[in-house]
């Protein structure tokens, strides 16, 4: 697929064009009255959008409350489980073996100092991680048009990159350029994006809640309806449960209206326990010639979540421009965050590179993504052995570290006031939050909540879930 380049626009603007440029195209300041003080008129509505927002204040709530059974999806709750966390059996955040190894190694490293990284971050860290993602013998990888950015965690790559994308892409587009994200991180990634300046953002669907599955006929509606050269956000698309043929078709749809993908991976290999087949769809679309972004993250793949670890992956269509993209990159986050932050990275980088240690993290990897789809199993089991209304194979037929339950909204409340059980409101859930010890206790509420609940025990669209 010959694809145009979006970036021309870089290639053909001297530095200080560039900077005069991006700077016309900052965002306007709110043309707000102050008139609570310097910053009162301005903040809560922004807050407000933010979903983590919303569950840190219930969050406190519960602390307040002292219930018991507030952690029991997540530890602390409900913040975890927005974030979808990989756990152990006992609540807490998992933590990779082949990290705790790796990081007594490096503690007694006698030449480790603390000096700046390089403002992209350690080139070997980025080269590996985008050869993890687009796999070594990917043609853009070999043709040194691709590359990263150490980020700060996979939302840092998601912010970097919708703030690229708003000052240099597709700049001569007379009306606003359309950003499509789909529904299930409407909240969170329409937040960044929103915040970044783009202004035109649009939710799509890929599920439906109605069958229960995948929706791939109203997925490509939107796409074929979508103005070309849009933006689409494909969230975890190891998790969406789309097969090869579907994502086959995604990319013709995409290729032939030039909308730009911009993947967005945070637990490569925890949907199959396989790396390579995790990355299928986002591989396929770099063969086919696409320019790309992917925002990569490492939080949960290593169980560093604290130390931030992402990266953003840049597909240009030749070298000049993917130098051209990094360089400006490099500008913003010389604005942002300066310089990335280096034990996590170092850690990754170490394993990645050491042979192995890196067949040692694919089998946790396997490991846990087996214990996931046993939890999604045993659920199903329990639900079906309580003689809970409805279907639950959806539960089996989804892979990957979060699912739609298909559970209604007025039972996603029932379960959170009576039960303290905590999921988004659509119905999705984090499975890693789901151990032995507390699996009886979630399926028995689930079925108080669906049995409970007069009318349909599943399914409702979008539209009535708004
Ligand atoms: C949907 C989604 N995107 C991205 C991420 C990446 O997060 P982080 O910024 O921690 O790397 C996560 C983490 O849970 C996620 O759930």
């Amino acid at each position: 697929m010959d694809l145009q380049s979006s970036w021309g626009v870089i290639k053909n603007h001297p530095l200080l064009t560039h900077l005069e440029t991006a700077a016309n195209n900052l965002s306007p300041r709110p043309d707000h009255e102050l008139q609570n003080g310097l910053f009162g008129a301005v903040m809560p509505p922004q807050i407000q959008l933010c979903f983590s927002h919303r569950l840190r204040a219930e969050h406190q709530h519960q602390e307040v409350r002292g219930d018991g059974r507030r952690r029991l999806l997540g530890t602390p709750g409900l913040i975890e489980n927005s974030k979808q966390h990989c756990q152990t059996e006992m609540g807490k955040a998992w933590v990779c073996p082949t990290v705790r190894q790796t990081l007594l190694q490096i503690a007694h490293d006698p030449t480790l100092d603390h000096e700046y990284l390089p403002v992209l971050g350690f080139p070997e860290f980025t080269r590996a991680a985008t050869e993890l993602a687009l796999g070594r013998e990917s043609r853009a990888v070999i043709e040194n048009r691709a590359g990263g950015v150490h980020t700060v965690g996979g939302t840092g790559a998601v912010r970097i990159g919708a703030e690229f994308l708003w000052r240099w892409y597709n700049t001569s587009s007379p009306s606003p350029i359309a950003v499509y994200i789909a529904f299930p991180q409407w909240d969170s990634l329409r937040c960044i994006f929103q915040d970044a300046g783009f202004t035109e953002i649009r939710p799509y669907h890929y599920w439906d809640t109605v069958r229960l599955a995948v929706a791939i006929e109203e997925f490509l509606e939107v796409l074929e309806s979508a103005p070309d050269c849009s933006i689409v956000v494909l969230h975890a698309p190891e998790e969406t449960g789309l097969t090869p043929k579907q994502w086959e078709e995604v990319a013709r749809v995409m290729g032939r209206k030039r909308l730009f993908p911009f993947f967005d991976v945070p637990a490569q290999g925890l949907a199959s326990g396989d790396l390579d087949r995790d990355a299928w769809a986002l591989r396929h679309f770099v063969a086919q010639g696409f320019e790309l972004f992917c925002a990569q993250s490492f939080s949960k793949t290593f169980g560093l979540y604290d130390e931030r670890v992402g990266n953003l992956i840049v597909v240009a269509r030749d070298n000049e421009t993917l130098v051209g993209i990094r360089s400006q990159l490099q500008k913003q986050v010389m604005g942002t965050w300066a310089t990335p932050a280096s034990l996590g990275a170092r850690v990754i980088t170490t394993v990645l590179n050491n042979p192995a240690l890196l067949n040692k993290w694919k089998q946790s990897l396997r490991m846990l993504a087996e214990k996931i789809m046993l939890i999604r199993e045993k659920l199903k089991q329990k639900l079906r052995i309580l003689g809970t209304p409805g279907c639950w194979d959806h539960l089996t037929a989804q892979s990957g570290t979060r699912s739609f339950t298909g559970l209604l909204p007025s039972q996603v409340a029932f379960l959170e006031k009576h039960k303290h059980i905590y999921l988004l409101a659509n119905g999705q859930v984090s499975v890693c939050s789901i151990n032995s010890h507390n699996l009886d206790y979630v399926a028995q509420s689930i079925n108080e909540a669906v049995s409970s609940t007069a009318g349909r025990a599943q399914g409702l669209s979008w539209a009535e879930m708004e």
